[in-house]
């Protein structure tokens, strides 16, 4: 029997290897020496093109440290890719010999190549999708082994920051020859979830020994407290190569997933052989109804559900694409407060730390495969259409065959990755798909039926979607890719439908389930109220919702449309989060300076939240129309003269996000006068409402010094005192001191992240809002800086170099830690020469004793 202990250690001699670039490694040693599933991110050695080898832990993105260059396309934050080698040396023990190595990438952007002692063995191209490689045939037992990945992102190939590296998880599966394939495991149930609900658990039994097997899959479902709720049992033969193994199992009256109570369960599939337990795999999934109707929208769990949900690109910012369990959280916290219910992974498939979170906190998923199918976009000649059509050809890719293309491929990694996760709700077979390649190829549609055909295969709950960008309707070839998912039961996503066009559509096709797949697409600098509009010479636009791309409008219009449509099922707003890239209206698609400006701006204004994290004003507007379980109140601009734009008569535009009955606005406690809501119902019983027409409230104000306050009532006319948002703005003098946004923060654990958000104001307390000093951080013993971000589009300093600090912008800067010792009780400062400088602490890890950084593995 082979023992359960898994050691790591440095080697006691050094091992020298050879790459093709001559570098050579001095390495950690990991002994693998039991069967398991093992989180492989430690001891990665990492290099890129010429430079010298150094330790990496994984998630890694080698191109967040360059310095944006006008070398590189704005449209990828003018961070130009090149090719990177990861390298790890592992001892296999000798009781090992008989046993399989599945190692497990979930993202590697991208054109992957592995080698395994130095024999090439598998190749990825797409940088989004997960992928299993078959090591055992080239793994040397009781010997070191080596394995490489090179990574090419040499030549464009992405419309927005796609990143560089391993920048997901890696796991290596150590199994017997007999086991359970983890990657197909599938957990189904009846759609009515009341009283006795028949789930089926399969997973295929897998049989490497060339001889039949006698074998036992037991199968158990635990529920959110970990007690058993059912279990069953399968005698089978496993055959050659794979036998399916399907049980059903009763589980009584399923507590139900939603959105606001994500209820999981967790399904376990144990392998006995001659009586022992070889092999175990789970996997966790929720109890849940999803209906789509095409005059009322979306159902889940039998109630009408109106989509509020954003786009989401894959960078994090300061951290750029290497994945992060706890960014993500905060980032999808933030959404959640918003009232925001769904995204959409745009343009490409999600993380499983994304993904996880997601079914943990109750967030809707729409999971999407491509941006382009067989044509280039952009001229990004090594996008996706560089290996949509080519055959997979080879053997060691786990699940992949040989002869299928990579769509296919691809679309079934994506579906076996998600389709146990009851977040997840549509699988997009392509966004814009017509968009920006110059064509429209006549056997699209055939690709559409062929694409949902796959989908379906792995995936027979959920609908395909597309996201289309052909509005107006008089696209042949679009309107038969849309026709194509409609024939499969699937919903057609509009990006950027006039309200013309949302109704003309729905009259020529009433059979058809809509929504916009992306709206908005409104410009804004957090914070930028110096001008109205497109400021040229600061490459900054205003925060007032009133910029947007040509194709795309305001976050008012974009939602009024799609609220008073019943038969929208919601919206996707482009986007949540600011993101590297794209930086319109001064995108470029080819290498150089659009704005005149060197390799800036180099991130979208596109974002309700910048890259730091920072919430912009229209993140009020959404929670105002998303919430109505809080009153909203939130006052732009900021009210210092010089600062704000002024009319001929010394008018400035002031603007109120709410949802209160009725809101009194004040200056210098005088009364600029009440505004009443107006409650409107639509047909499905969706509630909005107007202030004398319109979706948020603004006055005409003539600057005076001094405090402008909002006042919200409830329908009595009482003040409602405890609000959400910035309820007034006041006249502040110049900057006298730094102050962290929460001055204690809870227990962290070990290799949590933490961001910190810290702030200028006056001597009297006043935020300084216009603020941009350059910020430097300290941190105590236990904890160190991976991140500094201000969320300015034009700011190229490095993110993550202490010694450079970082700007504020518009007052404010974003600093994250990571804990490294969670029993020190960590002090954070941050100082301005002149300034009074701040101290935040992050309380010690009581009662923390592991990280949650893996919960997928949990128990292992
Ligand atoms: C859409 C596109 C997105 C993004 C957006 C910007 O057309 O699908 O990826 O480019 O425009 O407005």
């Amino acid at each position: 029997m082979i023992r359960n202990i898994f050691r790591i250690y440095a080697a006691a001699a050094l091992c020298f290897l050879q790459l093709p670039a001559l570098h050579t490694f001095a390495e950690e040693t990991e002994t693998l020496d039991h069967t398991g599933s093992f989180l492989w991110n430690s001891s990665w050695q990492f290099h890129e093109d010429g430079s010298d080898p150094a330790g990496v832990e994984l998630p890694h993105d080698w191109t967040i440290t360059h310095t944006p260059d006008v070398s590189g396309e704005a449209e990828s934050g003018f961070l130009p890719g090149g090719t990177g080698t990861y390298e790890k040396t592992f001892t296999v023990s000798e009781e090992l010999k008989d046993c399989e190595f599945l190692l497990e990438f979930e993202g590697v952007y991208h054109r992957a190549s592995i080698y395994v002692n130095d024999q090439a063995i598998a190749y990825h191209p797409y940088g989004y999708t997960p992928f299993t490689v078959d090591l055992t045939d080239f793994i040397r037992a009781g010997e070191e082994n080596t394995v490489r990945v090179l990574c090419d992102t040499a030549e464009a190939s992405s419309r927005w920051y796609s990143g560089s590296g391993i920048y997901r998880n890696v796991t290596m599966h150590v199994k017997e020859k007999l086991h359970l394939d983890e990657q197909r495991m599938h957990a189904v149930y009846d759609k009515q979830t009341e009283g006795p609900v028949t789930t089926g658990l399969s997973a295929y039994l897998v049989n490497h020994t060339g001889e039949e097997k006698d074998a036992e899959v037991q199968a158990v479902i635990y529920d959110r407290y970990g007690r058993i709720c059912a279990e069953a049992s399968q005698d089978l033969t496993a055959g050659e190569e794979e036998t399916l193994a399907e049980i059903e199992l009763t589980v009584h009256d399923p507590e139900l997933w939603d959105t606001e109570h994500p209820v999981l369960y967790k399904a376990e599939m144990s392998l006995l052989y001659e009586g022992e337990v070889i092999d175990t795999i789970s996997t966790s999934y929720g109890y849940r109804n999803i209906a789509f109707d095409p005059d009322t929208g979306f159902y889940l769990n039998g109630e009408p559900v109106k989509l509020k949900g954003v786009c989401l690109h894959h960078d994090l910012g300061a951290l750029g694409a290497a994945d992060n369990r706890y960014i993500w959280k905060q980032r999808l916290e933030q959404l959640k407060e918003m009232g925001c219910n769904a995204i959409r992974i745009t343009h490409n498939p999600a993380s499983s730390t994304l993904l996880d979170l997601c079914a943990e906190m109750g967030m809707l998923v729409i999971e999407e495969s491509f941006d382009t199918w067989a044509y280039s976009k952009n001229w990004n000649l090594a996008d996706y259409a560089a290996c949509y059509n080519s055959s997979v050809s080879q053997d060691h890719l786990v699940n992949l065959r040989p002869e299928w293309i990579w769509a296919q491929a691809d679309i079934y990694s994506m579906v076996w990755a998600g389709r146990n996760n009851p977040a997840v709700i549509m699988w997009s077979i392509g966004n814009e798909i017509l968009g920006n390649i110059g064509l429209a190829p006549e056997d699209y549609p055939a690709y559409a039926d062929m694409l949902c055909t796959w989908v379906a295969e792995a995936d027979e709950q959920r609908p395909a979607t597309i996201g289309d960008n052909m509005t107006d309707g008089t696209s042949d070839v679009q309107n038969g890719m849309d026709q194509a998912v409609a024939d499969h039961g699937g919903t057609i996503g509009l990006n950027y439908a006039l309200t013309e066009e949302y109704d003309a559509l729905h009259s020529s096709y009433p059979d058809r389930v809509f929504y916009g797949s992306e709206t908005a697409s409104e410009l804004s600098s957090r914070g930028w109220y110096a001008k109205h509009g497109i400021d040229q010479d600061h490459l900054q636009v205003s925060a007032w919702d009133e910029e947007a791309v040509e194709w795309g409008c305001t976050a008012q219009k974009a939602w009024y449309d799609v609220i008073t449509r019943d038969f929208i099922a919601g919206e996707f707003v482009w986007t949540g989060f600011d993101y590297l890239g794209e930086p319109e209206p001064w995108n470029g698609v080819e290498p150089g300076s659009v704005s005149g400006q060197g390799p800036i701006p180099k991130s979208s204004y596109f974002g309700i939240i910048d890259t730091a994290g920072i919430r912009k004003d229209s993140y009020w507007f959404y929670q105002s129309q998303w919430r109505n379980d809080v009153t909203v109140l939130h006052i732009l601009p900021s009210w210092n003269k010089g600062s704000i734009p002024t009319d001929m008569f010394g008018k400035t535009k002031v603007t109120v996000y709410s949802n209160a009955p009725a809101v009194e606005l004040f200056l210098n406690d005088r009364s600029l006068g009440v505004r009443h809501a107006e409650k409107h119902m639509t047909d499905a019983g969706y509630e909005y409402q107007t202030y004398d027409g319109e979706m948020s409230l603004s006055w005409d104000v003539k600057w005076q010094s001094g405090t402008l306050e909002a006042v919200a009532y409830d329908d009595s006319g009482n003040a409602i005192p405890s609000v959400s948002g910035r309820n007034k703005v006041t006249t502040h003098g110049s900057a006298a001191s730094l102050a962290f946004a929460e001055k204690r923060l809870r227990s962290a654990a070990d290799g949590e992240l933490i961001t910190l958000y810290v702030s200028a104001y006056d001597a009297e307390g006043n935020q300084v809002y216009g603020g941009d000093q350059r910020v430097f951080f300290d941190v105590s013993e236990g904890a160190e800086i991976v991140g500094m971000d201000n969320g300015d589009p034009c700011d190229t300093d490095p993110y993550q170099s202490p010694e450079t600090g970082r700007k504020l912008f518009s007052g404010t800067v974003a600093v994250i830690i990571k804990v490294t010792d969670p029993s020190e009780n960590i002090v954070v400062s941050a100082r301005v020469e002149g300034l009074e400088s701040a101290q935040a602490e992050i309380a010690p890890a009581e009662g923390i004793h592991h990280p949650v950084e893996y919960q997928r593995r949990e128990g292992e």
